[in-house]
C-alpha cells in the first residue's frame, strides 16, 4: 500500500458513469474503524492534491444499499479532505427536468431504511445541523461553472434518496413528487450527512439518467448507465472546472458542524 506524503484536502466521489478519473494512479486502500473504504486514487488538479473514490468500486461492483458510507467517508476525513464534490445519477420526478440535466440539489429528504447514517452511536450525543444540507460555497461554484461551460443545470432541487436496489414503483413516486421531491436516487444519503459530521464540505452534481418510474414506460438499470455515461465526460470537466476555482479557506457552515452540536 502506498503511503500519503502530502495532505489532501479535496475529494470528488463518482456515481454510477463516473468510475474513474485519474488514469494512472495507483488506488490508496484505507482502513478505518468502520472497515475498508472503496479504492481511492490521488491525482492534481491545478496543483491541488485531489482525492478519487468511485462509491461503487472502480469497476461498478457494489450495489448502493451495501456501499460502506462510513468506511468511504471517514476515509477521506483520516486523509485529510475538508471539501467533497459527490456525483449521483438520479430519476426526475419534476417534469420540467430532463435525461442528461444536470442539478444542484439543495435540501434532501431521506428515504433510506436500512444504513448506518452516523458517526454518533454513543456519547458524547451529537446532533448536527442540516439547515443548509449541502455546502452553499460548493454549490454556488458548480452552478457558475457550469453555466460558464453552457450546461444545462438546475440550481435548485430536492432530492430524496431510496433504499434500492430495486427502482421505484410509479405509486411511490407520484408520493414523493407529493412531498415536494424533484429528484431520486439510491446513494445521496447518508453520505451528505456523515461529511457535515466530520465538518466535511459536501456538495452534489446530479445528473438526470432518466425520468422516474410512471413518468417513461420502463426503467432499466442499462438506460440509466449509458445515459450515465454520455453525460460523464461533461461531469467530469464541471468537476475538475469547480476544483480549480475552490478555496482551500471555508467560509460555510461545514467547518464549525459541531460547535453546539453537543448538550454537553
Ligand atoms: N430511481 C432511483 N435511483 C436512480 C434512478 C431512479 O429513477 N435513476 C438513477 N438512479
Amino acid at each position: 500500500m502506498k503511503t500519503l506524503e502530502k495532505k489532501v484536502e479535496f475529494a470528488i466521489i463518482g456515481g454510477t458513469g463516473f468510475e474513474r478519473l485519474f488514469k494512472n494512479a495507483e488506488p490508496l486502500l484505507v482502513g478505518t474503524p468502520f472497515g475498508i473504504a472503496a479504492a481511492i486514487s490521488i491525482g492534481e488538479i491545478d496543483g491541488k492534491t485531489v482525492a478519487f473514490l468511485p462509491r461503487h468500486g472502480p469497476d461498478h461492483s457494489i450495489p448502493p444499499h451495501k456501499i460502506n458510507y462510513r468506511a468511504n467517508i471517514y476515509s477521506l476525513h483520516k486523509i485529510g479532505v475538508k471539501r467533497i464534490s459527490a456525483t449521483n445519477a438520479v430519476g426526475a420526478i419534476n417534469p420540467d427536468f430532463k435525461p442528461g440535466d444536470m442539478v444542484i440539489p439543495h435540501d434532501f429528504v431521506d428515504f433510506t431504511r436500512l444504513r448506518c447514517t452516523t458517526f454518533y452511536n454513543e456519547a458524547p450525543v451529537t446532533h448536527i445541523d442540516v439547515s443548509q444540507p449541502y455546502c452553499p460555497e460548493i454549490r454556488r461554484l458548480l452552478i457558475e461553472t457550469a453555466e460558464k461551460l453552457g450546461l444545462a443545470v438546475w440550481d435548485k432541487a430536492v432530492l430524496v434518496s431510496t433504499e434500492g436496489p430495486r427502482y421505484e414503483t410509479p405509486a411511490e413516486i407520484e408520493v414523493f413528487r407529493r412531498l415536494g421531491c424533484d429528484i431520486v436516487g439510491m446513494t445521496g444519503l447518508p453520505e451528505a450527512v456523515l461529511a457535515r459530521e466530520l465538518e466535511i464540505c459536501y456538495a452534489s452534481v446530479c445528473y438526470v439518467s432518466n425520468m422516474a418510474a410512471g413518468r417513461q414506460e420502463r426503467l432499466t438499470a442499462q438506460e440509466v448507465s449509458e445515459v450515465s455515461k454520455r453525460v460523464s465526460p461533461k461531469l467530469e470537466q464541471l468537476l475538475i472546472e469547480t476544483i480549480k476555482r475552490l478555496p482551500y479557506e471555508r467560509n460555510c457552515p461545514c467547518a464549525h458542524a459541531l460547535k453546539d452540536a453537543r448538550f454537553r
